[in-house]
C-alpha cells in the first residue's frame, strides 16, 4: 500500500518542563493524527487509552466514517449509493482492489469465487462433531478456524498467489459453511452451492431449499439479501477487524486471523447485538412496555442498555440503520406481512428514544443492528443466524484490511503497553505465613 500521509507540522508536549515535538499527521478526509510512536523512547511514558477512543490503530484507505455527519464510505463511495446500485460481490472486489471492477474484471472475480464455493468433503465429518444444538456462531468459528487444516496449499502469507487464493476461498465458502450450520441446527440435509445462481441467491437456496421440493428463488428477497450483506461488509477499525489485524499482525494464516474476527464479533456489544435486539423487541412484547425498558437503559445502576442503540463512532443515525429499516418494510410488503409486532415496537421505540434528552444528550442513536433482526427473522432466519449472516458479509471487510495490512510496510506486530497498578516487588510467602 504507497501511504498517503501528508505532514501537517508538529504538536509539542511538554512534561515537567521538558517539550517534545510530535509530528502530525493528515489524511485525505478525517482527523488528523498525532504520531506518538517515538513518545516513550522520548519520555519513558506511555500514551493511555482503554478502548482505543482517541487511537488511530493504522493508515488505511479503505473505509471511512464520519460519526457526525452518520456518512459510510466504502473506498470513497456512499453506502446508499452502493447498497441501490451495487452488488455484494462487486463491493467486495471494490473493498479488496480500491476500485470499482470493470465488466470483465467482475466476470472473472465472479467466477473465482463461484469456483470456491464447495468445502473439502472432510469438512462434513468435522460438522458431524458439533452437537445439533451448538449455537451457530460456534460452529462457523470453529469451522472457520479448521480450514487451515484442510487447505495447506494456501497458508503462506509472503506468497501472493496463496494469498489471494485464501481470499477467494474464504470469501466463496462461508456462505455454504453458514448455510451448512444452519441446516445442521435444524436438522436438514446440507444443500450443495449452486453455480449457476449468484452470490445471494445461492445462499438462500443453500439455506431454505430441501431436497423434497423445488425452492423458488424470490428476486426481491435475493436483492434485500445482496442489499444487507454489502450494508455489513466493513466498517473501519471496529473491533472484530481489529481482531483480526492483531492477530494477522503476527504473521497467523488467514483462516486463523478471519476466526479470530468471528469470535469477537460474535459479543452482544458487536455484531451479537442483532440477535440481542430482537430477543430485546420481543421481550418489551408490546408498545404500552417500552417506557419501562427506556427508564431501565437510562437507569445508571442497570447494565441493561438497548440494543441496537449507540456506537463508538456514530453520533448521527447510522446510515445503515436508514437502508436496513427501508429494506425491512420492503421485504415485508413484498411477503405481505402486514402486522410486525416487533417492528411496531422498534419504530415506536425509535420514536421515543429520540425525543428522549438522555438519548438526545448522549447522540444514541439506532445502529445497524437496530433493524436487521426484523427483516432477517421476516427472512426465515432464526435469531442465532443473525451475527452469522453479519459474520459472512463482514469476511470481505476483514479480508481486505488484512491485505491492507500485509501490504503496509509500516506495519509491525501489535503490542500494546499498560498503566500497572498491580503488587510491586515482593518475595514468596511460605504457606505457614499466609
Ligand atoms: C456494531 O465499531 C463498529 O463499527 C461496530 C459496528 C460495525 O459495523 O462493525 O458498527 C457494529 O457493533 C454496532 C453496535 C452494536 N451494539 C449495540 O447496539 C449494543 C448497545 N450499544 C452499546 O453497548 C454502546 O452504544 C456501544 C457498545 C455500541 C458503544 O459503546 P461506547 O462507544 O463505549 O459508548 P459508551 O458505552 O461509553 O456509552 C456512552 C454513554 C454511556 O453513558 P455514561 O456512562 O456516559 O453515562 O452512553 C450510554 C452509556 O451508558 N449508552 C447507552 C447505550 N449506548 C451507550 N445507554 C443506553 N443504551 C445504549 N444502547
Amino acid at each position: 500500500m504507497e501511504t498517503n500521509i501528508t505532514n501537517k507540522g508538529t504538536a509539542t508536549l511538554t512534561v515537567d518542563g521538558k517539550s517534545y515535538e510530535l509530528p502530525i499527521y493528515g489524511g485525505t478526509i478525517g482527523p488528523d493524527t498525532i504520531d506518538v510512536r517515538a513518545l516513550y523512547k522520548q519520555t519513558g511514558m506511555f500514551t493511555f487509552d482503554p478502548g482505543y477512543t482517541s487511537t488511530a490503530s493504522t493508515e488505511s484507505q479503505i473505509t471511512f466514517i464520519d460519526g457526525d455527519k452518520g456518512q459510510l464510505l466504502y473506498r470513497g463511495y456512499p453506502i446508499e449509493q452502493l447498497a441501490e446500485k451495487s452488488t455484494f460481490l462487486e463491493t467486495a472486489y471494490l473493498l479488496i482492489n480500491g476500485e470499482l471492477p470493470t465488466h470483465e474484471q467482475s466476470i472473472e472475480f465472479t467466477n473465482t469465487i463461484t469456483n470456491h464455493t464447495m468445502l473439502h468433503e472432510q469438512i462434513e465429518r468435522f460438522f458431524q462433531g458439533f452437537r445439533r444444538d451448538a449455537h451457530p456462531m460456534a460452529m462457523l468459528c470453529g469451522t472457520v478456524g479448521a480450514l487451515s487444516a484442510f487447505y495447506h496449499d494456501s497458508l503462506n502469507i509472503e506468497d501472493n498467489s496463496q494469498r489471494d487464493i485464501s481470499i477467494h476461498r474464504l470469501i466463496a465458502k462461508m456462505p455454504t459453511i453458514a448455510a451448512r450450520a444452519y441446516k445442521y441446527s435444524i436438522g436438514q440435509p446440507h444443500v450443495f452451492p449452486d453455480n449457476s445462481l449468484s452470490y445471494s441467491e445461492n445462499f438462500l437456496n443453500m439455506c431454505f431449499s430441501v431436497p423434497a421440493e423445488k425452492y423458488e428463488i424470490n428476486p426481491i428477497i435475493a436483492d434485500a439479501m445482496d442489499k444487507i450483506f454489502i450494508l455489513h461488509a466493513d466498517h473501519e477499525q471496529n473491533a472484530s477487524t481489529s481482531t483480526v489485524r492483531l492477530a494477522g499482525s503476527s504473521g497467523a494464516n488467514p483462516y486463523a486471523c478471519i476466526a479470530s474476527g468471528v469470535a469477537c464479533l460474535w459479543g452482544p456489544s458487536h455484531g451479537g447485538a442483532n440477535e440481542a435486539c430482537l430477543n430485546m423487541l420481543k421481550e418489551i412484547g408490546t408498545v404500552d412496555r417500552i417506557p419501562e425498558f427506556v427508564a431501565r437503559a437510562k437507569d445508571r445502576n442497570d447494565p441493561f442498555r438497548l440494543m441496537g442503540f449507540g456506537h463508538r463512532v456514530y453520533k448521527n443515525y447510522d446510515p445503515r440503520a436508514k437502508v436496513m429499516q427501508e429494506t425491512t418494510h420492503a421485504v415485508l410488503g413484498e411477503l405481505g406481512i402486514k402486522d410486525s409486532p416487533v417492528l411496531d415496537i422498534a419504530m415506536e421505540l425509535e420514536k421515543i428514544a429520540l425525543n428522549d434528552p438522555y438519548f438526545i444528550d448522549k447522540k444514541l442513536y439506532p445502529n445497524v443492528d437496530f433493524y436487521s433482526g426484523i427483516v432477517l427473522s421476516a427472512l426465515g432466519f432464526p435469531t442465532s443466524m443473525f451475527t452469522v449472516l453479519f459474520a459472512m458479509s463482514r469476511t470481505v471487510g476483514w479480508i481486505s484490511q488484512w491485505n491492507e495490512m500485509l501490504e503496509d510496510s509500516s506495519q509491525r506486530i501489535g503490542r500494546p503497553r499498560q498503566l500497572y497498578t498491580g503488587a510491586g516487588l515482593r518475595d514468596y510467602t511460605p504457606m505457614d505465613k499466609r
